[in-house]
């Protein structure tokens, strides 16, 4: 098989690209021929060695491909062999080939093609569990989504408006016109313009019910001032601390530093009507059920068009680092995925 590997802390260019053999599949596992493997924000934090969660390097990161089933371990139903899935994958999916336990794989519904299933798993799970789970948006109600033309801000615009909510989203200015033309009320130049106060003209002073921020550091404190009465901020990352393209852990310590570590206490909470929650869907594989259910909701969600991964680019695995630097100059308008 063929895989891109992060040797080493760095600049994009320490991804490598490398062969070994061919996994078999374990009992309960099924192995997955891949077609396209979803690159994650996560995956460049990681290469940035700013990912807490990384198994030592040098590792192969990726949490998710699309392809076709190819052989199964004991245990497992041999009817899935040749069938076409999108599957979860706990690292290891900027792989040709990943073996799975047959929980994290999904069978891709008429229409769906492998790329658009490499694009849904920590996308839309993310976007469920913030817009939907915890973050329970309801009709007309505002949310405020960051990052809005990235592939968990498209996804949770999508929920969004199936939930008949309104949405603010902020992002770089080449993205607001897409952004505009699938169901983003209003947009924010978050590089020229203060969100805050922005959010506060649009809404006329009442601010949001809900805000999506993993943006992080002075973001969550600004977010934590324009919620409405009622209001939920739903932290689920910290891309502000992925400063520049080499490792820097004083930048990364910097946006630790600047988090509301006093701001959310219980009496502002009471107080102000107001709740803050945190997401990580890479904590949650111990909840492979619970999970699957919400799998479940987006597939009948695809099944009806609402949900629609845009798929900006698919770069080869061998220009990797071309694609980590595509998503790091904050160009990518929705997913970018790697191709074997
Ligand atoms: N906790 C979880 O379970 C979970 C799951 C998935 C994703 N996330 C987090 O959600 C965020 C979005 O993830 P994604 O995979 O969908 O990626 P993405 O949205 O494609 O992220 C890239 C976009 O983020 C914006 N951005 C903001 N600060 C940035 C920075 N310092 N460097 C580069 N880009 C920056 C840029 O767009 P604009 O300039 O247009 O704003 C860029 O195009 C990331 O922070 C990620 O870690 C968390």
């Amino acid at each position: 098989m063929r895989q891109v590997w992060i040797p080493k802390a760095g600049a994009p260019e320490v991804l490598e690209l490398r062969e070994a053999p061919d996994p078999s599949p374990s009992p309960g596992q099924v192995r997955v021929r891949v077609e396209a493997a979803g690159v994650n924000f996560a995956d460049i934090m990681g290469r940035l060695g700013l990912y807490p969660d990384l198994p030592p390097m040098p590792v192969v990161v990726g949490y998710e491909v699309g392809g076709r089933v190819e052989a199964v371990g004991d245990g497992v139903d041999p009817s899935w062999i040749g069938t076409d899935v999108f599957a979860m994958t706990r690292f290891g999916g900027y792989s040709d080939v990943v073996c799975v336990p047959e929980a994290q794989v999904f069978r891709r519904p008429p229409g769906m093609s492998a790329e658009d299933g490499a694009a849904i798993p920590v996308n839309y799970l993310t976007a469920w569990q913030l817009v939907v789970a915890m973050g329970g948006l309801g009709e007309g109600e505002t949310m405020l989504v960051h990052s809005a033309g990235g592939g968990v801000g498209i996804a949770a615009t999508q929920l969004a408006r199936w939930r008949g909510a309104r949405v603010i989203g902020t992002a770089s200015a080449s993205k607001h016109e897409f952004l505009r033309g699938i169901g983003v009320d209003h947009l924010v130049d978050y590089r020229t313009e203060d969100f805050e106060k922005r959010v506060m003209e649009i809404t006329e002073g009442r601010g949001v019910e809900l805000i999506l921020d993993a943006v992080g550091g002075d973001s969550f404190k600004k977010g934590f001032r324009i919620l409405a009465p009622t209001g939920r901020l739903g932290m689920f990352g910290m891309s502000s601390a992925a400063v520049g393209k080499q490792r820097s852990i004083v930048a990364a310590l910097k946006t630790v530093a600047s988090m509301p570590w006093l701001q959310f206490n219980p009496p502002a909470l009471i107080n102000e009507n107001k709740g803050v929650f945190g997401v990580n869907l890479g904590h949650l594989w111990g909840e492979i059920p619970r999970i699957s259910r919400w799998m479940d909701s987006l597939l009948s969600l695809w099944d009806q068009g609402v949900v629609r991964p845009r798929v900006d680019r698919v770069f080869p695995f061998a220009e990797a680092a071309a694609a980590h630097h595509y998503v790091q100059d904050r160009r990518n308008i929705g997913k970018v995925l790697l191709k074997p």
